[in-house]
């Protein structure tokens, strides 16, 4: 049996479709590149149907994309695989992956389609996704609730149709690790043609076992794991990809398997993320996690003394947690900072340059070290920004404790290219900002969620804040970085607003679990 595992990354379509870690273009395509220099197999892209802004990433995603695999998600409708196929056929290997639900419960509720008219379309989109490439990925929604005779079946039609690769998906997060895997020996063993396709799985995290399960699948012959960074997606999140790969790479003893992934990327590219989506790494995350290699007791600071190995089963560098900071300052040149930022995996155009450059040059002046963490979040606020509705200019805040004083705030921005300016009160000086700014720009969101994190340590670290509003049904979360708490708040403030208008302007998205 092959012993090598695939790792096909969805970090930009089932983590991306996740509340909270909506990416614009240039977002999208950081991470894409990223994931190229970490070694990924095959990058799902997104879901090109589900609306013009996901085609236009995809598409974009593909034309820069080196060897590695650009697959884009379609359900077993004809104009679906046709919108996926124009998105992604400029990439050097491309391949479409179409999924259609199997479980009685999918089949009778959400599809409302007797077996016999899902096998139907199963075949069908996978004949007509062959017609346009022979890297097609076919995935049974729901398999973990699925009758394992049915998949079968479905399995043996879709892979005599042209499909190449078997994803087996427990799309609710529904599985246990023994009972996951025996279902998959089963439908492995009885789909007579099961040699001619690589099997896959793609596990959700509702009860924690998103890991175990794709683990325990390797066990019984599945040979592509789909994963997250940082196990982002719906609900709860998929399988983490970090905590998939140092499971084969540090019990290399008992998995015996072999993969492509460049670990020592695995830090960086989970930190790019973290810093693209505006959501801190929990500090307890295995691999990545602030704490991971912290051993703070007596009794293990002690062993690791005498040896690393009594309490250390990786080490730090191998998962790539050795950011070098390098100085850049007040007095750094250009291409001292254009070294840097290219060091740290972002290659900048004159233009972006000149930007980063003042951005750094104002940084410096008030904030003596710059860490590798505080360029990363100044060049997401100066060049990954999207091209915005509501600008910022300044903003002046009064805090005070003085009884009868409240606290105020005054502010200046563009709207839609006007200067708009105007002041007023509030609870406290974060409440008087963003009631400044609603005035401005005539709206009132609801203020669902306010975060407020220091990028580094120190006090004169960047504060790095995240907001989620909401009007009517529509959500979007806004992220502002700054040393000024009060200006990194009303940044992030603005960027949501900026979120909101656009989700409106594009419309609703289809969500491929929910429709
Ligand atoms: O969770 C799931 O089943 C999916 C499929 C579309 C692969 O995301
Ligand atoms: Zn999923």
């Amino acid at each position: 049996m092959n012993n090598h595992v695939y790792f096909f990354d969805t970090t930009l379509r089932d983590g991306e479709q996740s509340p909270g870690c909506t990416m614009n273009l240039q977002e999208k395509l950081r991470i894409a590149h990223q994931l190229e220099v970490l070694g990924v197999d095959i990058m799902e892209a997104g879901f090109p149907a589900s609306s013009p802004g996901d085609f236009e990433a995809v598409r974009r995603i593909a034309d820069q994309a080196g060897d590695i695999q650009v697959a884009g998600l379609a359900r077993c409708v004809a104009s679906d695989i046709d919108t996926c196929w124009e998105a992604i056929k400029n990439a050097n290997n491309p391949r479409i992956h179409v999924f259609v639900s199997t479980s009685p419960l999918h089949m009778q509720h959400k599809l409302r389609k007797k077996p016999e008219d899902v096998l139907a379309m199963a075949v069908e989109g996978v004949r007509r996704s062959a017609g346009y490439t022979s890297n097609v990925e076919f995935s049974c929604e729901d398999f973990s609730r699925s009758e394992g005779d049915f998949v079968c079946q479905v399995l043996e039609a879709v892979i005599k149709a042209g499909a190449t690769t078997i994803n087996l998906p427990d799309t609710v997060g529904y599985a246990e690790p023994e009972e996951f895997a025996s279902k998959l020996d089963y439908v492995i063993k009885n789909t007579p043609n099961s040699d001619k396709a690589i099997f896959s799985v793609h596990c959700h995290d509702d009860l924690g076992l998103a890991v175990a399960n794709t683990l325990a699948a390797f066990r019984v012959g599945v040979r592509q794991a789909e994963v997250t960074l940082c196990g982002i997606g719906e609900r709860a999140g998929n399988a983490s990809l970090e905590e998939v790969v140092m499971n084969l790479r540090v019990r290399h003893d008992f998995f015996h398997l072999t993969h492509n992934i460049v670990t020592e990327q695995l830090y960086p590219s989970c930190r790019l993320l973290s810093m693209t989506i505006g959501q801190p790494i929990a500090n307890n995350k295995s691999i990545v996690g602030a704490n991971a290699f912290a051993h703070e007791s007596g009794i293990h600071q002690d062993g690791m003394i005498k040896n690393r190995e009594t309490y250390e089963i990786m080490t730090p560098q191998s998962v790539g947690r050795t950011l070098s900071n390098l100085v850049i300052g007040k007095h750094s040149g250009r291409n001292a900072v254009r070294s840097k930022f290219e060091s740290l995996g972002y290659k900048l155009d004159d233009e972006q340059l000149n930007l980063v450059f003042e951005a750094v040059k104002h940084l410096a002046d008030r904030k003596k070290t710059l860490h590798d963490d505080d360029l990363m979040a100044l060049v997401q606020e100066e060049v990954y920004r999207m091209p915005d509705r509501f600008r910022l200019r300044h903003v002046s805040v009064q805090s005070t404790d003085a009884g009868g004083v409240p606290p105020t705030a005054a502010v200046l921005m563009d709207v839609d290219g006007i200067e708009r300016s105007g002041a007023g009160f509030g609870a406290g000086p974060v409440d008087a900002l963003f009631n400044v700014i609603s005035d401005l720009v005539g709206r009132e969101p609801e203020l669902e969620q306010y975060a407020i994190n220091a990028i580094t340590g120190g006090t004169d670290a960047l504060g790095e804040v995240t907001v989620r509003l909401r009007e009517k049904d529509i959500t979007a979360v806004g992220r502002g970085t700054h040393p000024d708490i009060f200006v990194a708040s009303a940044r992030a403030y603005v960027n949501a607003l900026n979120h909101l208008s656009k989700k409106e302007q594009e419309g609703p998205r289809l969500h491929c679990q929910h429709d």
